[in-house]
């Protein structure tokens, strides 16, 4: 059987091309190996590109370097899959803001063309969005301790609004662009009969995660504590997630799988994953050793202070759970860093604090 992993090169799609392999899957990744966002992480840019493609070429994963807003590409490589991952995308707020148009073309465009190569050949297919659809007005709601932002009830469900900007906020293009995907998804489920799922995923982190300022925030308080470099939180630090690891995030698209039922999906660890960036930068310091240097910055535009993914209908619906709980992920996130200190600009000895 074989499986389209549509941005198979990036993070969380590499962990779905490795997820399917393992299962005996003929997998082929498509992606242009772009990831805009990584020239300003000040990483070796050309390595990290090519990271995650030998890793998944060693697993026996076919590379194909090919763009999703090319549809007769796509038409062609679908042929003869029986499912389609997609997760390609350009997934970084900043970057929607300061080049729409990229945004766009990415992510309206490229899914609409996925969904079209998918009612063509009859294949079922699962599409990332984000719970940024929802909207900023979520800050509007939420009261605040001392390290973390909270509110009641504490999750967020798939009937609440979307793109809804509240009182303070902003829609960025990137939440433009997202929902639009969302809209299309459900349009070709409910009028082609395509067996077709959005997943509203929440923040994701792990290992093969380049995290910097735009995108990946995990991984980049984790990469600058190991690197020893200093990092930057925007706002008061108390904004918080339910944190998931790229193996579980990975394990939903094999879930629906196994039972497409169309629909939207918010997928995230729940309650037990919840995580402040405060506490998060007090859990890497515990795991790695290294005191974080910490610097503040103001609240950026269209943020979402909080977000706790309500999970009945994803764990009613395809039986799927989360299984690994932040300080285990966060553990082999950062073992991963120490391994791999060269490609951030740095050698591992220093990187390791030995
Ligand atoms: N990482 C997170 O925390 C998170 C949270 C919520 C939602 N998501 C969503 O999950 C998906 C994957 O995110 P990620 O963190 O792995 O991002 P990523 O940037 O690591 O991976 C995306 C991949 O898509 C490729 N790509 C971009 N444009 C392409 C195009 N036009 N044609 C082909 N390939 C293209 C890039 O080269 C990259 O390898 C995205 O849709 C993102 O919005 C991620």
């Amino acid at each position: 059987m074989k499986i389209l992993v549509t941005g198979g090169c990036g993070f969380l799609g590499s962990h779905v091309c490795e997820t399917f392999r393992n299962e005996g899957w003929e997998v082929v990744s498509y992606d242009n190996m772009t990831k805009h966002e990584l020239n300003r992480t000040g990483f070796r840019t050309d390595e990290v590109r090519d990271y995650n493609a030998n890793i998944l070429r060693n697993m026996g994963v076919e590379i194909v370097k090919a763009d999703i807003r090319n549809r007769e590409e796509l038409l062609e490589h679908t042929s003869g899959c029986r499912f389609i991952a997609h997760t390609a995308a350009q997934p970084a707020m900043t970057i929607s803001w300061e080049d729409p148009d990229l945004d766009f073309t990415s992510n309206v465009v490229g899914t609409f063309n996925v969904l079209t190569a998918a009612r063509k050949h009859k294949i079922p297919i699962a599409s990332c969005s984000s719970v940024h659809v929802y909207g900023p007005w979520i800050n509007d709601t939420l009261k605040e301790d001392k390290t973390r932002f909270t509110r009641e009830p504490l999750s967020i469900s798939e009937n609440d609004h979307t793109m809804n900007p509240g009182k303070s906020g902003l829609i960025s293009p990137l939440h433009a662009s997202k929902a639009s995907a969302e809209h299309y998804v459900k349009t070709f489920a409910d009028m082609f009969g395509v067996k077709a799922a959005t997943f509203r995923y929440t923040g994701i982190y792990g290992t093969r995660q380049f995290g910097g300022e735009d995108h990946g925030w995990v991984a980049n308080f984790s990469i600058r504590n190991i690197m020893h470099w200093p990092l930057t939180v925007f706002g008061t630090g108390k904004q918080l997630r339910d944190i998931l690891y790229a193996g579980d995030a990975a394990s939903a698209f094999l879930a629906y799988q196994r039972n497409p039922v169309p629909g939207t999906y918010n997928i995230g660890g729940g309650p037990k994953h919840m995580i402040s960036l405060l506490e998060c930068i007090e859990l890497i310091d515990k795991l790695s050793g290294n005191k974080s240097e910490v610097k503040f910055g103001p609240k950026r535009d269209g943020d979402l202070s909080y977000f706790v993914c309500n999970m009945e209908r994803v764990s009613n619906t395809l039986n799927w759970y989360p299984k690994v709980l932040p300080e285990e992920g966060i553990s082999i996130l950062l073992s991963w860093i120490k391994e791999n200190a060269e490609l951030f600009g740095g050698s591992s000895q220093k990187a390791s604090g030995s």
